[in-house]
């Protein structure tokens, strides 16, 4: 007979910490947050001067790299992930076998983990060369799975990836343009999506991160620890939040409504919760919030949506809790989600699609962590302890007996 609180005692000390809230996992280069300060630094840079400066493909190789590149190092790079935007036909025909009513988040996942029964020549985790075409290939094709995804819910036929156009341009025309159409690309809607990408970019270990590096950390294939990220994301409390903040602000539909859902929002026998409030980090302004907020003016104005109810609506919302009581008292402010719906909206993207856009601009993060861990010399599985609270050792009772 095994006495169990005995066992704990002769393994030593472990911490118990649910939610891994005083726990570090790993060390990491990659990005660092003071969350009482509201400080965000992607390899040193302060995000705000990032978004004012620089664009996602820039981001993307300084995350990948550890160093802004040169104009030909970015140039190399560019060039390299718009020749790996296409998806193999036969991936494509994947998408038919989906619902027309499925997740676009449930696509995502099923077409990313199924890219390992494709892409056989980045399996191997040990060759630094598989790693690098790996890296170059799921940031590349991640937008070309989103438009497909997003064509088989509207019932459109796909439009394939143009190596000619930007990033977040190519992402634009496989999205929006319909055969025999011309479809000209907004430069507004372009720039709102690369802001997007590269606030969504990386915000170290948080849960899809964690979710991918612990994943990989089984040496599980590149494409099976994404797709468990994606899986992670779709969650309400982390990714699916700008879904559901879309949601909520179309649920109190009027400013009257607010306090009333305020005031759910407070109550503790209802799970409501504000959606876009409040962080495991951030105990101060998420400074993503305030970028995006004001890139939320700049989108609704030049794409001549001077009235938009659901800004409006926002707006006010957050004045009304940055003033109450609760929320300051648990420091809970608006988060990167709370406004990036709006933008999505005002681009014509459906909420739906919101989870998935998030997706795409935190892929170059995800790939950033699973090549830190997969060098890292301390590596090692990631594996958490328990604390058991379970039955104590019993005998086992025949059926007939019970
Ligand atoms: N509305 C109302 N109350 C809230 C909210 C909220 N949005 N967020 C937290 N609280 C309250 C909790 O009820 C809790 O109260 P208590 O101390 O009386 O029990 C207290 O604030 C602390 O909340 P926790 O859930 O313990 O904080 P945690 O760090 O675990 O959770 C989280 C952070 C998940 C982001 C939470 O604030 C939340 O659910 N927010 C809404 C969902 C959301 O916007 N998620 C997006 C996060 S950003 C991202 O992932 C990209």
């Amino acid at each position: 007979v095994v006495n169990i609180s005995s066992l704990y005692q002769q393994e030593g000390v472990f911490t118990y910490d649910p939610g891994y809230g005083a726990t570090g996992s790993c060390e990491s280069k990659i990005t660092f947050i003071d969350g009482q300060k509201g400080i965000l630094l992607y390899r040193g840079y302060p995000v705000e001067q990032l978004a004012a400066k620089s664009n996602f493909m820039e981001i993307s190789y300084l995350l990948l790299y550890g160093e802004l590149p040169t104009k030909e190092q970015l140039a190399r790079f560019d060039t390299s992930i718009r020749t790996h935007t296409m998806l193999n036909e036969g991936m494509l025909r994947f998408f038919t076998g989906f619902r027309y009513d499925a997740h676009p988040m449930a696509m995502l996942s099923a077409v990313v983990g199924s890219m390992s029964a494709y892409y056989h020549d980045t399996m191997d985790i040990n060759n630094p060369d598989a790693r690098e075409v790996f890296a170059h290939r799921i940031l590349a094709k991640m937008p070309t799975i989103a438009a497909a995804a997003y064509k088989h819910t509207c019932g459109q036929p796909f439009v394939y990836p143009r190596n000619d156009l930007g990033y977040c341009e190519n992402m634009l025309q496989m999205f929006f343009a319909v055969p025999a159409e011309p479809y000209e690309i907004n430069p507004v809607a372009a720039e709102a999506l690369d802001l997007l990408f590269i606030l969504h970019a990386d915000h170290e270990q948080n849960c899809s991160t964690s979710t991918v590096r612990m994943a990989g950390s089984s040496g599980a294939n590149p494409y099976s620890a994404i797709a468990a990220g994606i899986s992670a994301l779709w969650g309400p409390a982390h990714g699916g939040a700008n879904e559901a903040v879309l949601r909520m602000l179309e649920a109190i539909g009027d400013v009257k409504n607010i306090p009333k859902f305020v005031a759910k929002a407070k109550d503790k026998n209802d799970p409501f919760r504000l959606m876009g409030f409040g962080h495991r980090v951030y105990k101060n302004f998420d400074p993503r919030a305030t970028i995006i907020r004001e890139m939320c003016h700049k989108v609704l104005k030049q794409m001549g949506r001077t009235n938009s109810p659901l800004f409006d609506l926002a707006l006010e919302l957050e004045q009304v809790a940055l003033k109450d009581e609760y929320f300051i008292e648990k420091n809970l402010y608006p988060n990167v989600d709370f406004y990036s719906g709006i933008i999505y909206r005002a681009l014509g993207i459906p909420t739906s699609m919101f989870t998935v856009m998030f997706a795409i601009g935190r892929t170059v993060g995800w790939t950033a962590h699973w090549r830190e861990m997969i060098t890292d010399p301390n590596g090692r599985i990631s594996r958490p302890r328990q604390l058991y609270t379970g039955e104590p050792t019993r005998d086992y009772v025949s059926i007939d007996q019970r």
